[in-house]
């Protein structure tokens, strides 16, 4: 039995393709080891967002070629694979096999091929309309939550953004398979699921059957209504795109307690004129009312973001701008990056105005900001019982076991491992700069 061992980069995206990936194989009668040294066929789900993310991939190959003598069988899948195709084989030596992003299914194919002695095998197709969402329960990346995919690709283009050209267009699944992965994982003990993709908000099915009876002006409403009915103890969604962020997510998450009081909302700029630049369809005003509409809800809901500092023409003023917002949005965690050029892209042909130097003071800046407000907002929960879902014994606190509320936030607290997987409430009695301690009550 050939072992293979798979090692992710990137987003939930592809730690879900990862888990397909992998449960495929087995089914194929390959063995999934988690020891790299063992495997015969290394294998790469890798990310192109930003360069850093790229050049991780780089490195990785040279260190494995280092660590052995004779080289596995080397396979490359993700975003970098769908770029790059075939000019990775020139890239990286040693790379056997190259696989797209809808191409996940066939990696089997790729892999019997190479051990054929075929070379350069690279398959950049299409999904088969028979695709098989099913993750085994054995390839999950936890016991306890699962990632399902409602919509693939992106149709936004914002102008510095890869995703849309590594992972094509929109494609939304139907709600009854939607539904019935939910259904399946339930019966399975899985306790929270995360409704995933691009942009969870411009969910539209081609087939909006099953979506019918319930309440709501988008179909990514009524589909948060139809999940939320199958009483599913959890249920979170990410990414959230501001200009599709409408009323009705917010009332759907008012009335339904199983929707989790957690929204993602990327705010990239506070600036107009960036925004306009980045192509992201808001302005500052209009996410401002987003974020007052979230504050005002029935439910206290946690608000997290990203941004991006540093995009080809952001001056000291619209920096300021950023700044401002973040202040004014009281977010529970930002995600700040540096901008960085990606070759294909609108903004790649934008002159790159921010030197390193400055896109570095603007980085830390705004993470000194981002920090001190966190701290102030992360005060709430002080006293607060918030409940739990208990994924994992701590890494760095002995006898704690590490969890998530339903606001996304880390908590840890004393408790034994066979509470592994069960909700529970635990008061908030210490908040540190980025998790939670507690007592279970
Ligand atoms: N679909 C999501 C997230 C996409 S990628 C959205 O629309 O927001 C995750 C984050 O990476 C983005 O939100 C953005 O902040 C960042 N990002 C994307 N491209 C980037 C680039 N070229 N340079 C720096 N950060 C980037
Ligand atoms: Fe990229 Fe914009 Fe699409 Fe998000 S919405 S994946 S940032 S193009
Ligand atoms: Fe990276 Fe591709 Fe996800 S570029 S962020 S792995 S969609």
């Amino acid at each position: 039995m050939k072992k293979v061992y798979l090692e992710t980069f990137g987003c939930q995206m592809n730690v879900s393709d990862s888990e397909r990936v992998a449960t495929s194989l087995e089914l194929k009668g390959f063995a999934i080891t988690s020891d790299e040294k063992a495997a015969d066929v290394v294998l790469f789900n890798t990310c192109s967002v930003r360069e850093k993310a790229e050049h991780k991939l780089y490195a990785r190959v040279g260190r494995l070629r280092k660590s052995r003598t004779k080289m596995p069988v080397v396979g490359i899948m993700g975003c970098v694979a769908q770029l790059e195709g075939e000019t990775l084989f020139k890239k990286i030596s040693g790379v056997d096999f190259v696989i797209g992003t809808k191409a996940v299914s066939r990696v089997s194919d790729a892999i019997g091929k190479v051990l054929d002695g075929k070379q350069f095998v690279a398959d950049l197709g299409d999904r088969e309309l028979n695709y098989d969402w099913n993750v085994a329960a054995s390839q999950r990346h936890s016991p306890y939550v699962a990632f399902i995919p409602i919509i693939e690709g992106c149709n936004k283009f914002c102008t510095y953004c890869i995703v849309p050209f590594s992972r094509g267009r929109e494609v939304s699944l139907t709600a009854s398979e939607i539904i019935r992965q939910v259904l399946r994982l339930r019966r399975e003990g899985v306790k929270e699921i995360h409704l995933i993709g691009q942009n969870v908000n411009s969910y539209r099915p081609k087939n909006q059957s099953g979506l019918g009876a319930f309440k709501g002006a988008t179909p990514f409403a009524k589909l948060l209504r139809a999940v939320a009915a199958t009483g599913i103890e959890r249920i979170k969604f990410n990414t959230s795109f501001p200009r599709d962020f409408h009323a009705d997510i917010v009332e759907a998450i008012n009335e339904n307690e199983n929707l989790c009081n957690w929204v993602h909302l990327p705010v990239q700029s506070g600036s107009d004129r960036v925004l306009k630049a980045m192509r992201r369809g808001h302005t500052i005003a209009s996410y401002m009312k987003m974020i007052d509409n979230l504050k005002a809800s029935k439910r206290e809901i946690s608000l997290t973001t990203d941004i991006i500092v540093g995009f080809p023409g952001e001056t000291a003023e619209d920096f300021e701008e950023t700044v401002k917002a973040v202040e004014y949005c009281e977010y529970d965690a930002a995600y700040i990056f540096k901008y960085s050029p990606r070759p294909g892209t609108p903004a790649f042909n934008m002159t790159d105005s921010v030197s390193a130097d400055e896109k570095t003071e603007r980085f830390s800046r705004l993470e000194a900001v981002q920090k001190n407000s966190q701290n102030k907002t992360l005060q709430r929960y002080l006293g607060q019982t918030l409940k739990v879902l208990p994924e994992k014994e701590s890494a760095n606190y002995s006898n704690q076991l590490s969890s998530h509320s339903t606001c996304h936030k880390v908590v840890n607290f004393e408790a034994s491992a066979d509470m592994l997987g069960n909700v529970v409430d635990v008061r908030i009695s210490d908040v540190k700069a980025n998790s939670l301690f507690g007592v279970m009550v």
